[in-house]
């Protein structure tokens, strides 16, 4: 019995592809959302200063009552993750990490294709996971330059997109790629471009439901799930600029 609200945060808008499928499972749930748009990308960035702007944003998650805190972005749960867990100890963290055992579990070619941003590719915790999990199976890494910031300027159906796009998902399709993990919580909000290109060949992986489910369980487990008949309320905030903000959550999330 909880009325405070679920903290989400990513680099910038990305994480809401991850708040929506929030929303449908959690729906009485309050969510607080922030969005570091001021300083996205995060894919280049150093552990060191994304777990700086990390540690900023959940205190300001934390000042909002934030009961349990999604960090809805791959790159920040890479880098961060870790040190929230220990510094914020009483609270529960849900992160997000490419869905490579799914992807290797349901290949019929043997080979699956992971794109993500240069930090999630370069992390400890892919490497571990893709060794634990996709040993058996051949891995094709792509990393999705120039895509978070199509997302973020809402230039999604933008010819120079499709170009990249088309350049990503081929190098994928030409070795015969059946499943494509999306590893970056921006690129779903490039999906229907996505399968325009792939057709039939392949298949895409979205962690998003997953992280959503867990996050259920979680909250569950901590006995923090709102069963009171209070409506839930959503917030949004920003470093960047609200309008550009709410302007993507008016048209994208509609
Ligand atoms: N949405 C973030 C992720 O899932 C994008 C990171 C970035 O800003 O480069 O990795």
């Amino acid at each position: 019995m909880n009325i405070q609200p679920i903290g989400i945060f990513d680099s910038g808008f990305g994480g809401l592809s991850v708040w929506k499928e929030i929303k449908q499972i959690l729906p009485h749930e309050s969510m607080y959302y922030y969005a570091d748009s001021i300083n996205c990308p995060y894919g280049a960035r150093s552990d060191k200063e994304i777990t700086y702007f990390c540690e900023i944003i959940v205190e300001k998650l934390l000042a909002q009552g934030a009961k349990a805190i999604v960090v809805a972005c791959n790159t920040a749960t890479a880098s961060a993750i870790a040190y929230l867990r220990k510094y914020y100890a009483d609270i529960p963290f849900i992160g997000m990490e490419p869905a490579i055992k799914p992807a290797a579990h349901k290949t019929k070619t043997g080979k699956i294709g992971v794109l993500a941003t240069q930090g999630t590719l370069n992390a400890d915790t892919f490497h571990n996971t893709r060794k634990r999990f996709a040993s058996h199976v051949q891995v094709f890494t792509q990393i999705g330059y120039g895509l978070v910031e199509a997302v973020e300027n809402q230039t999604m159906h933008s010819p120079e997109t499709i170009h990249l796009l088309e350049q990503y998902l081929g190098y994928m399709l030409a070795n015969e790629v059946d499943q494509i993990v999306l590893g970056c919580t921006h690129y779903p909000f490039l999906l229907p471009q996505m399968q325009a290109i792939v057709g039939t060949q392949a298949s895409f992986i979205n962690p998003a439901i997953a992280v959503a489910r867990h996050t259920r369980e979680l909250l569950l487990q901590h006995d923090l799930l709102n069963e009171t008949k209070e409506k839930p309320t959503y917030s949004f905030e920003t470093s960047g600029d609200i309008a550009k903000l709410l302007h993507f959550v008016e048209t994208q999330l509609a």
